[in-house]
């Protein structure tokens, strides 16, 4: 597992080569197996191959750009009313797809798109429900670029015994 870890890394160039349905279901699957607060499960999956939906994602940030040259986007959404702790689980969503997807041989790049205002850019590209919150968006191909592995490190500045500011 800490071989996936250590690989996932943002891939922001991808090859034109095709992601099949198959493989997206098993990422999916990976996110439905996150932990999720008080075991509400709110989470909906977007997954976007329409290029006309693409390039709205890709405008709604300067960071966002790349989402128009991607195979695929997940797009991971919450249902408000289920769940207070709805970013939390969006992001635990999140994660375990990025590091199914690595294990798979497949690049990914996490792209902020957490919206509540439900008039916004995301919620229309992706004709989302009122209640229905996106949290974040990734990426998902064959990468053309990629940075290289992590190296795990354990800074020792950053690990504290018991309290924060004991000596
Ligand atoms: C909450 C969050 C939001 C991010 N948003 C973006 C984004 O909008 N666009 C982007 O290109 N990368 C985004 N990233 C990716 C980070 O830039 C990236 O994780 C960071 O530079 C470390 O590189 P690595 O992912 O290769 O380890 C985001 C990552 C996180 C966790």
């Amino acid at each position: 597992m800490l071989e996936a870890i250590k690989n996932r890394r943002s891939v922001r160039f991808y090859r034109d080569q095709p992601v099949t349905d198959e493989q997206i279901e098993e990422v999916l699957k990976a996110g439905f197996c996150a932990p999720s607060g008080h075991a509400a499960y709110p989470w909906h999956v977007v997954v976007v191959r329409d290029q006309c939906v693409k390039d709205k994602l890709a405008v709604v940030h300067k960071w966002s750009k790349l989402l128009a040259r991607v195979p695929v986007v997940l797009v991971v959404c919450v249902d408000r009313t289920q769940q207070d702790l709805w970013i939390e689980d969006g992001a635990a969503f999140m994660q375990n797809m990025l590091i199914q997807a690595t294990d798979m041989g497949l690049g990914t790049c996490w792209v902020m798109m957490r919206e509540e205002d439900p008039n916004g850019p995301v919620h229309c590209a992706l004709e989302l429900p009122d209640h229905i919150a996106p949290v974040a968006a990734t990426a998902i191909g064959y990468g053309a670029r990629y940075p290289g592995p992590h190296e795990p490190v354990l800074p020792q500045d950053k690990v504290h015994l018991n309290r924060f500011l004991s000596k």
